[in-house]
């Protein structure tokens, strides 16, 4: 396990930039060369980092933090758990964790400074910090011994990786004996009259949301593509499957527009 040395100081542990200048991949509906798809992600949430909370609200009307909570229900957490919480970001998942199980240790950790450090600053002004240690890394290459963590937590960050599959290989790398690995993402509607709906309000409305509120209509163009271009619940079960894991579970919230896969280690 790596040892930090301060709770309050942000550790740079790894930023490896995924992929190679021959392979394609999608940032949004754009294709783009695999190694620079990090770089447009993390100027999206730099751009964003100031307003994230704000934005996230007002897209979701609220409805964010109760999933989030729902994910911290059936994590099962046990009091001395040793959690990942991976693209951490202003860090709301980890503040449930290290509310509700004081005894448990976190790592809340993000490949963006400006995320991290929104999330960092938010922890010591709301004094959830005292469990919570905070790592600059990326996710697609995680710089723990194998078997360190009881859990792990992905909150609305795995659609923006370059290599999902590399990503969710790590996480059951780094996972303990029967540990679990928690993805809260957006999906796929099962509705198809309120799948169109959806698509009206995330093309036309959120764009203009991120315009008047945060002065930033691209990187919520960007969120509306990024949520179209990740696999759906089916296929995102069998990724998980394929990386290693041996059973995998899927919970729709809100008719599927987001899901929560739970995944076991053997
Ligand atoms: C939409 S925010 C989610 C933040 C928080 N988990 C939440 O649910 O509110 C996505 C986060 O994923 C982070 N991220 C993107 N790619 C990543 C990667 N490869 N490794 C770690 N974090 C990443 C971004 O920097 C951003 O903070």
């Amino acid at each position: 396990m790596v040892k930090l040395i301060k709770a309050d100081t942000i550790t740079l542990l790894n930023l490896e930039i995924m992929g190679n200048m021959n392979k394609k991949t999608h940032f949004g509906y754009r294709e783009v060369d695999e190694a620079k798809k990090s770089k447009y992600v993390g100027d999206v949430f730099t751009s964003v980092a100031k307003n994230y909370d704000i934005m996230n609200d007002a897209m979701s009307f609220g409805m964010h933090r109760l999933w989030k909570k729902i994910l911290v229900e059936l994590a099962a957490i046990g009091e001395k758990d040793i959690i990942l919480d991976i693209a951490s970001g202003t860090g709301d998942i980890s503040k449930l964790i290290s509310q509700e199980y004081p005894s448990t240790n976190i790592y809340m950790s993000d490949i963006n400074y400006d995320m991290l450090n929104e999330g960092r600053n938010r922890a010591i002004d709301e004094a959830f910090d005292s469990n919570c240690s905070f790592c600059q890394l990326s996710g697609e290459n995680l710089p723990f011994k194998d078997r360190s963590f009881d859990l792990i937590t992905v909150g609305f960050g795995l659609r923006n990786f370059t290599d999902k599959e590399k990503g969710l290989s790590e996480m059951r790398r780094c996972l303990s004996k029967k540990g679990k690995l928690m993805v809260l993402e957006f999906s796929k509607p099962i509705n198809p009259v309120f799948s169109k709906i959806y698509d009206w309000y995330s093309f036309n409305i959120l764009p203009k949301l991120g315009s008047i509120l945060a002065n930033d209509s691209e990187s919520y163009q960007y969120l509306a593509e990024s949520i179209r271009m990740h696999p759906d619940q089916e296929s995102l079960k069998k990724i998980i499957i394929e990386s290693g894991f041996n059973e995998c579970k899927f919970y729709n919230l809100l008719n599927g527009i987001v899901a929560i896969h739970i995944a076991y280690n053997d």
